[in-house]
């Protein structure tokens, strides 16, 4: 089918001709069309049967421009493509944390899938305060499965070289990834947010210390260059829809082959970054207590399904029986689990600053409408930005992370909390 923008008025008789679709909302059913409106890309949709709402789909079609800001942005709507072939991918790899899908097409850029309808947006639970007991055992044990499953450790070479290729073309999302995390936040730039005294510490301690910059440019090299794994590119925590009970990831309109650490440190990052709102949401610590301990665990259960998988694995385009003893393989493991350590953390420092000075910040802080209340927490973040990126290739395990973390936190927990309260 030759593409078309789908509406309101054109959506019941294209979902019509979808099988598994119509399995679903039944045949000429009255339809609830709601358009979701929440996304800055593209168009979601809600589709409810009227008179039995329980059946019900989403549809997401990507236009060939930013949906927020209109045609005045074009935007390759290819993403839709790779969101497509990553959603497939994933539905191979991790069936229980993606929705299902129930109709694909690349031509039309548009994916019909399972609705979340007892889910919602981690964001907007974290920022309400709202413990999610699965959080980080989901969210790590995701992370070791896809990135595993699809490294050099987890496929034999030709096998991947050909799933690559359903990949490597995702390159206006790419760049929008060099240039919104890498670039423009370590340099005066219109498209960065503006707060006066914020822009004010990102000018003196952020845009002219030559080794931080030197540093993220060595991680922008890493995001361009290396290939370890597939990555969704785009794992925030508007990228989790959750319940009590189940952890589901949405959104991989960014997924390409990158670095492993480049997931693992944006999540824990979106954790961090609601760590510090807290300061202001909560009154007492109790919430960033389990921020701490589900963000640290994100890590921790990571490790050790990787090492698990690692060891149920035969041969792959890495390594074949034979090839090294026992101790060499122990070694070979430690400094490779050590390698996306570092690498984790430096992504991580690297999506604070973004998140704090490059367009598009979180809600959790964003939205607070003190001005200079916001200020402070943004500081905070820059700060610890600085912390991880300077420091990244030294920390050597979680427990040191941690430490590192609480201490900084506990370093200026007085005056965030007294000011904000007071
Ligand atoms: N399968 C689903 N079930 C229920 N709600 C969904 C589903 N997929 C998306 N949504 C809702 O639609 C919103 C936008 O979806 P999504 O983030 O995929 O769109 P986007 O245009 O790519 O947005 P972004 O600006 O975050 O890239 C989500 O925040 C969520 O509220
Ligand atoms: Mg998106």
């Amino acid at each position: 089918m030759s593409y078309s923008i789908l509406d309101r008025a054109s959506l019941p008789s294209y979902l019509g001709e979808l099988p598994d679709v119509v399995n679903i909302l039944g045949e000429g059913a009255e339809l609830d069309i709601e358009e979701v409106g929440d996304g800055n890309l593209n168009y979601v949709y809600k589709v409810r049967r009227a008179d039995d709402p329980e059946r019900a789909i989403v549809l997401k079609q990507a236009v060939p421009y930013l949906r927020m800001v209109g045609e005045a942005w074009p935007l390759s709507r290819q993403r839709m493509t790779f969101e497509i072939r990553g959603l497939q991918l994933y539905n191979q790899l991790v069936p229980d944390f993606v929705p299902r899908i129930y109709h694909a097409d690349e031509d039309m850029s548009v994916l019909a899938m399972q609705f979340l309808d007892s889910h919602i947006i981690l964001r907007h639970g974290m920022i309400k305060g709202v413990v999610y007991p699965r959080i980080g055992q989901d969210v790590g044990t995701f992370l070791a499965e896809t990135l595993f499953k699809t490294s050099a450790l987890g496929m034999e070479s030709i096998e991947r070289r050909r799933l690559m290729d359903r990949f490597t073309l995702n390159d206006e999302l790419c760049k929008l990834t060099e240039e919104f995390i890498f670039t423009f936040p370590l340099m005066e730039h219109e498209s960065n947010y503006s707060n006066s005294a914020t822009d004010e510490f990102a000018r003196r301690h952020l845009r002219t210390d030559t080794e931080y910059k030197l540093r993220v440019l060595k991680l922008k090299e890493l995001f361009i260059t290396k290939t370890d794994a597939l990555l969704h590119a785009d794992l925030h925590t508007g990228s989790l829809m959750v319940n009590e009970s189940e952890t589901y990831v949405i959104d991989m309109e960014f997924a390409y082959f990158g670095p492993f650490g480049f997931d693992i440190g944006k999540i824990i990052a979106n954790f961090l970054l609601s760590y510090t709102s807290h300061f202001h949401h909560s009154d007492d610590d109790s919430y960033q207590e389990w921020i701490l301990t589900e963000a640290m665990k994100i890590w921790r259960v990571f490790e050790a399904r990787f090492l698990a998988l690692w060891a149920e694995q035969g041969d792959s385009a890495m390594l074949i029986d034979g090839l090294l003893a026992d101790d060499e393989l122990a070694e070979y493991k430690r400094r490779f689990l050590l390698d996306i350590f570092h690498d984790t953390i430096g992504f991580c420092g690297c999506s604070l600053a973004r998140r704090t000075v490059g367009i598009a910040g979180v809600a959790d802080i964003r939205d607070i409408p003190d001005a200079q209340r916001r200020s402070e927490l943004e500081i905070t973040n820059l700060e610890l930005s600085k912390l991880l990126v300077l420091q990244h290739d030294k920390i050597d395990s979680i427990e040191d992370l941690e430490a590192m973390l609480r201490a900084f936190y506990d370093s200026r927990s007085t005056k965030l909390r007294s000011h904000i309260s007071g």
